[in-house]
């Protein structure tokens, strides 16, 4: 599970978010080992269009990233596998300009892993992993610019507004002026797509979703029963976001001895697991703006799918 410094924090948002209306679990749940395994899978569903066309994208535009950004220093937020940032690497070392890949991650065991694999694939570069949330451990960044920061996975949809606003600004006052930021961003498309990409047929979405209830039995020695809830992933039309909740077939009770609670459920009632928010050019751009960051760049894949942004400090 996430890296202990981080654990004490990660209790005290669960107990709130667990006591808020309408009741969460932190995403970073979804993420211990198994999860992360079953997020690679997802990453493979027909219907899970978003690393194909990001990779469409990072394909045709890596040559060119690394030649405007010269990066000596590659930070990578939320980098998971790293499959996709390989484009990056790539492109990176094939300029002659990289030193240097900071991956920043909460899952340990597969920072631990990816770490390794890169490492092995590319002998000269410092492979220095952070095991860390993002929302909380920017600190320890290195400083040797200049550097790119790419957060892929479009997994800046994984925050409300205000964590993303306050995530931008805080990424906006670190970078300096030789530094860049990458973002890939799912966009708005139809409902139906959207609700088919976290609902697949196999259940592997489900399976991964369901595995943090499990994680928080195991860790925060809670009693939530899988059998009790259902799978109930909706597109919210007014906020332009998946919400991803498991709803309670009956009104029960579950206990979270680790935290002291007891959380009373009424029949129906949801737990929002993760949202997904989907982009439109016009309304995160001036997002970036007010963070103090401006579009360099905005591609799309031919479908128009997904972007991939390089933004600059203003
Ligand atoms: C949607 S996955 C994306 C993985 C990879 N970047 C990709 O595009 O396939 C999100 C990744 O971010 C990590 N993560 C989620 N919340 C995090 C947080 N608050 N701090 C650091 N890492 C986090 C997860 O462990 C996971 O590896």
């Amino acid at each position: 599970m996430p890296e202990t410094s981080t654990v004490p924090a990660l209790y005290e948002a669960t107990r709130r978010s667990l006591q808020a209306e309408p009741k969460e679990l932190p995403a970073v749940w979804l993420y211990d080992e198994r999860g992360s395994l079953l997020y690679e899978e997802i990453t493979q569903l027909p219907d899970y269009y978003l690393p194909r066309r990001e990779t469409e994208i990072l394909r045709a535009r890596a040559g060119e990233i690394a030649e405007r950004t010269q990066a000596r220093t590659l930070v990578e937020l939320g980098s998971g596998d790293a499959r996709r940032t390989r484009f990056l690497l790539d492109a990176l070392t094939t300029a002659g300009t990289l030193d240097r890949f900071a991956p920043v991650d909460v899952s340990e065991e597969i920072l631990r892993e990816s770490s390794w694999a890169i490492a092995a694939d590319y002998p000269a570069l410092s492979v220095e992993p952070i095991a860390g949330d993002f929302g909380r451990d920017l600190d320890s960044l290195p400083a040797e610019g200049p550097r790119l920061v790419a957060f892929l996975g479009s997994t800046i949809g994984n925050l409300y507004p205000a964590q993303r606003a306050d995530l931008l600004a805080r990424l906006s006052a670190e970078l300096g002026r030789d530094d860049a930021l990458l973002l890939g961003l799912d966009l708005v498309k139809d409902p139906a797509r959207l609700e088919r990409a976290y609902d697949d047929r196999t259940g592997v979405t489900q399976a991964f979703v369901r595995n943090a209830l499990t994680a928080v039995d195991r860790e925060l020695d809670a009693m939530f029963e899988q059998r009790r809830f259902v799978y109930d992933p909706r597109w919210d039309a007014e906020q332009e976001w998946m919400d991803i909740a498991l709803r309670a077939l009956t009104a029960h009770t579950v206990s979270v001895a680790r935290l002291d609670l007891e959380l009373a459920f009424e029949a129906g009632e949801r737990l929002r697991m993760e949202i997904s928010a989907k982009f439109r050019r016009e309304r995160f751009e001036p997002e970036l703006r007010s963070a103090g960051l401006r579009v360099e760049e905005w591609w799309t894949d031919r479908a128009g799918d997904f972007a991939l942004v390089l933004a600059l400090p203003e």
